[in-house]
């Protein structure tokens, strides 16, 4: 059986997530397309970085993530660092011909997002864009719905993602509250996952009008580079610095298949953890998708007898997709850590066997200019082309 290197940059919460994700991707799919050698980890110092070496099982830790492009034993760069270093480091990377897998969002702009699509373009490396959401059973079963004309031609849809980790005034001012990091705050954090999944689901989009708002105008700077996700708020004595990105965005969109649509994304929704969310209509019947309650889908048809015709609940489990490999009874539940691990074989497979693995930075291109079209929308108030 093959093995790969892998450099991962990045020490913070997404570094843990692949980390699980390379250890069990294995006891889930076996035979393995290939075995992973967990090789080195970087992040700003290296204290931090050797301190995650040993936490996510590294050979060791740097201080420099050139070590990782510039070691020839290495041929996988994972990058989990905020976004303003996605660019650099992916295009170094290809440079050096390592395969990618890149957190989302893409970049920061359109710029850098093009730059980085046309960089794995002429190095013809496998690269992928960490979306992992659409890899949860239910919403690959919504997909097979579609493509096998279950619900019919498709009329709308609506997705949202609501959260309420920082809607508290005090949580600090992260980098996923600065556009000189982060390029966009609601947007580009969780908006761009309903994009991804419904582009996955209904295909592209070719129109947009957008609003954007900023609530929270101000808050707490912080110490140090690790987004803590609003769980250690700053004190009132905390000196304060203004916020430059969304906490709020809502996109009205035409899809290339005719259909019309709403995506939501916001910060300040109390109450709402990981509410993720899409609801879509078709000539034959709807699909309702919570990943609150990520182990359903919920799947009403038209045909159904007028005394039976509903929503009902369909329980993903080794009868959907990548249920084989998961758990064997249905509604044993899965987490965050399979949509990780699932989202891992994919390309680990196309690095070990060749191939194209979905999303890949053409998507995370794509998402990228449908955001910068909604961007554009906000500020001449109509429609704008994607
Ligand atoms: N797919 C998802 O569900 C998901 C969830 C969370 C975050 N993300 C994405 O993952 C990326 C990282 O987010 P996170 O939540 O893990 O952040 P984090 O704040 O938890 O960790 C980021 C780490 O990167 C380090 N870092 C910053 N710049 C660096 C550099 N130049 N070289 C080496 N290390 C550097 C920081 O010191 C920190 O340890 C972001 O792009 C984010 O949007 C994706």
């Amino acid at each position: 059986m093959k093995t790969f290197k892998v450099g991962l940059i990045g020490a913070g919460f997404m570094a843990k997530a692949h980390s699980v994700a390379y250890a069990g991707m294995p006891m889930f799919f076996w035979p393995a397309p290939a075995l992973i050698k967990k090789k080195l980890i970087a992040d700003l110092t290296v204290e931090r970085a050797d301190e995650a070496a040993l936490q996510f099982g590294f050979e060791r830790g740097t201080a420099d993530w050139r070590d990782i492009i510039n070691d020839p034993d290495i041929d996988i760069v994972d990058i989990c660092t905020p976004n303003d270093s996605h660019a650099e480091i992916a295009i170094a990377a290809a440079g050096a011909g390592k395969h990618i897998i890149c957190e989302k969002p893409i970049s920061r702009t359109l710029e850098e997002a093009k730059a980085m699509y046309e960089a794995v373009s002429k190095a013809n490396v496998v690269n992928m864009l960490a979306f992992n959401y659409r890899m949860t059973p239910a919403v690959q079963l919504a997909k097979k719905y579609i493509d096998e004309g279950a619900i019919g031609d498709i009329l709308d849809f609506r997705g949202t993602y609501l959260q309420d980790w920082s809607a508290d005034p005090n949580s600090p001012l992260s980098w996923r509250f600065q556009k000189a990091v982060c390029g966009s705050g609601a947007f580009g954090d969780i908006g761009t996952h309903v994009v991804d999944m419904l582009r996955f689901l209904i295909g592209d989009f070719t129109e947009v009008n957008a609003r954007f708002a900023t609530y929270i105008k101000e808050r707490p700077m912080q110490t140090g580079t690790v987004d803590n996700l609003g769980s250690v708020k700053g004190g009132t004595d905390v000196p304060k610095a203004p916020v430059d990105v969304d906490d709020q965005c809502l996109l009205v969109l035409k899809g290339a298949n005719g259909s019309f649509g709403t995506i939501e994304a916001t910060r300040n929704a109390w109450g709402r953890n990981n509410f993720i969310t899409f609801e879509i209509h078709g000539t034959k019947g709807s699909l309702y998708f919570n990943y609150e309650r990520r182990d359903e889908l919920q799947v009403c048809f038209a045909d159904d007898p007028g005394d039976r015709r509903g929503f009902r609940t369909v329980y993903t489990g080794p009868a959907h997709p990548y249920g084989e490999n998961l758990w064997p009874i249905p509604a044993l539940g899965i987490g965050y850590t399979e949509t990780k691990i699932v989202e891992m074989y994919k390309f680990i497979d196309a690095v070990a066997n060749g191939g194209r693995v979905s999303p890949d930075f053409e998507d995370g291109y794509r998402i990228e200019q449908l955001g910068d079209a909604a961007f554009r929308s906000a500020k001449s108030g109509s429609w704008e082309t994607i």
